[in-house]
């Protein structure tokens, strides 16, 4: 059964396969011999090899050793927790904060609190993994609607009525690089009794003046939106994620979140560096206004050799459809073997026949790498066109 599968993925080019990074220095990496440009890490803003967040990761070690060796409701809680969770709820401006040990885990904590059996969810069609998997678990009933299409989520409303409703959306979708009408899904809501859930697993660091994410950005309260997921493995280059909202919330989610309560907390000095990183990313203006400059230089760039990126978003994820999953592999080597390591995004991750290129961008990319990066894949585009 296994190997049967195993041949399926291999025979239809979906195989995964990992690469061992050795050596980092900003968005320069070393994988065996070659030094690479790293276009696929999520690190937009640098944090990642921050000196300062790294001293204070060294910092956490001496003030807590290593890991928490307990779950938070028995002794994994530390001080470093406690003011991480606290200084997050300023940031968001929102009342309570909670930190999961992933987004993956805030997610099905979140969601199994909030919804269960007679509950009835709405979901964006293109949801990230993790909320699908949250949504299963809930056991509620389950309705997806189409793609960042708020006609179609007042249409589900409408016609599936229930006394317990969550819609669910993500901010930035990582897949296809574009944003959702997060204004309209929340105007939308507003007008039944329906609760807002937003992962702004892209948007946190990236969005709003301050970087507090997507809500800061359009100015929607807790009100607007009751539960926002902000995951730390993105632009914080750190692990876990902030889960936000009232006071009652973030209790429940303390008492009966299954995913909060049955694992061992954060190592504390992680925690401890992400205080720091947060400290950066409140006052990272001038690497978000590079990022910003960097991304429009990115569209602008790829518009004039004809390359169709997908949404053309102001974020620092831009997706290139190339559909067929071979070609995708294909144009991937060709990249990595010029010294640039792109994702290569495949089925089950999107829907079959929508094989993309996805080129996270990060404020240290320079326009030159940038514009070396188009003309490789311009040329692959040209040679292939009729196949695309
Ligand atoms: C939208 C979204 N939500 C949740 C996650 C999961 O977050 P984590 O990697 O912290 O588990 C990711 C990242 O993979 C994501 O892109």
């Amino acid at each position: 059964m296994l190997m049967t599968q195993l041949k399926e993925r291999k025979d239809l080019h979906l195989w995964r396969d990992r690469v061992a990074i050795s050596a980092r220095s900003g968005n320069k990496i070393k994988i065996n011999d070659s030094l690479l440009i790293n276009f696929c890490s999520s690190d937009y803003l640098g944090i990642a090899t921050d000196s300062e967040v790294c001293q204070a990761f060294k910092e956490g070690i001496d003030i807590y050793g290593f890991g928490s060796t307990s779950s938070a409701l028995i002794s994994g809680y530390y001080k470093a927790h406690q003011v991480l969770e606290e200084q997050f709820a300023d940031f968001l401006g929102r009342e309570s904060a909670i930190l999961f040990n992933s987004g993956y885990l805030a997610n099905l904590g979140l969601i199994t609190v909030l919804a269960g059996r007679n509950s009835t969810i709405f979901s964006d069609k293109l949801c990230h993994a993790s909320l699908i998997d949250a949504i299963k678990l809930s056991a509620a009933k389950h309705w997806r609607y189409k793609h960042n299409d708020v006609a179609h989520l007042q249409s589900r409303l409408n016609q599936f009525d229930s006394a317990n409703k969550l819609i669910v959306t993500e901010s930035i979708f990582s897949m296809e690089g574009d944003i959702a009408p997060l204004q309209n899904i929340v105007d939308c809501v507003q007008q039944t009794n329906a609760t807002l859930l937003v992962d702004d697993a892209h948007g946190l660091g990236v969005l709003g003046k301050n970087g507090a994410g997507i809500c800061e950005a359009l100015a929607l309260t807790t009100k607007q939106v009751p539960a926002l997921v902000s995951p730390l493995g993105k632009a914080f280059a750190s692990f876990g994620a902030i889960v936000s909202g009232s006071k009652e919330l973030i209790t429940a989610l303390m008492q009966f979140g299954r995913t909060y309560i049955y694992t061992t907390a954060l190592p504390p000095a992680l925690v401890h560096a992400t205080i720091t990183a947060l400290q950066i990313i409140k006052n990272a203006h001038w690497r978000r206004e590079k990022l910003a400059k960097l991304i429009q230089f990115f569209i602008k760039s790829a518009q004039q050799r004809n390359i169709s990126i997908r949404s053309e978003c102001a974020i620092p994820i831009q997706s290139i459809m190339i559909k067929s999953s071979a070609k995708v592999l294909a144009l991937q080597k060709l990249l990595y073997n010029k010294g640039f390591l792109v994702s290569a995004i495949r089925p089950p991750t999107v829907p079959v026949n929508t094989s993309r290129i996805r080129i996270s961008l990060n404020y240290e990319h320079t326009e030159n790498q940038i514009t070396d990066l188009l003309d490789l894949i311009a040329e692959f585009y040209e040679s292939h066109t009729r196949l695309l």
